[in-house]
């Protein structure tokens, strides 16, 4: 097993999906550094197509918190939230593929690796409710959420429930390179 400690992006090794948010604000710096990393990724054809709507305002943010499934009451500490929408008729349409969403979880991917790089810990979400993320927010009905990712300086998981504190410090799980990597042919 060669070192991937030395040869893997330090952002990659330390990007976790953690739960323990403190409630630090995220500077304005650092959330103009993730969109622009969300707006740098790749694209089908670059159709870019991605929209972010960035909440910070704590009133906001708790009208939004009241779309979150019970599971993710851990994010209602985050102080930046980005709610990430495409249309379902954007992106390119080679191959009949759902390229959008291929685009917007670069985009995303991208957000989240920055925010690492920047001592910040982001965290993707699909369990809330989306037709009241869209009402609260004034999201266009044609448009969808594919994700909201929940931003902040980490805290000490310590001062989560004990249901919480479970999922932070269980190890981190993949699929071994050799079930997934297929070698010159399937
Ligand atoms: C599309 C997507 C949706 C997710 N939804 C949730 C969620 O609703 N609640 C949650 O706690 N984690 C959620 N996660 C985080 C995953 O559970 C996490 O990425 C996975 O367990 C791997 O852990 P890691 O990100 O710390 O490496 C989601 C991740 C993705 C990419």
């Amino acid at each position: 097993m060669p070192n991937m400690e030395k040869s893997l992006l330090p952002e990659i090794v330390h990007r976790r999906s953690g739960r323990a948010f403190s409630d630090t604000p995220v500077s304005d710096d650092d959330v103009r550094l993730i969109l622009e990393a969300g707006r740098l990724a790749p694209s089908c054809a670059n159709t870019q197509a991605w929209d972010f709507v960035v909440i910070r305002s704590r009133e906001v943010l708790e009208q939004a918190h009241e779309a979150l499934s019970r599971g993710n009451a851990w994010a209602k500490n985050a102080p930046l939230m980005i709610v990430v929408a495409t249309r379902e008729d954007g992106g390119c349409g080679a191959h009949g593929l759902p390229y959008h969403m291929m685009d917007v979880g670069l985009a995303v991917e991208n957000m989240l690796l920055q925010a690492v790089h920047v001592g910040l810990m982001g965290h993707p979400t699909a369990g809330w409710n989306e037709e009241r993320l869209k009402t609260t927010l004034g999201i266009p009905e044609e448009y969808r959420v594919v994700t909201v990712v929940f931003f902040g300086h980490p805290a000490d998981p310590a001062t989560l429930d004990e249901e919480t504190k479970a999922k932070e410090y269980a190890p981190k799980s993949r699929r071994d390179l050799s079930e997934i990597a297929h070698w010159d042919r399937w």
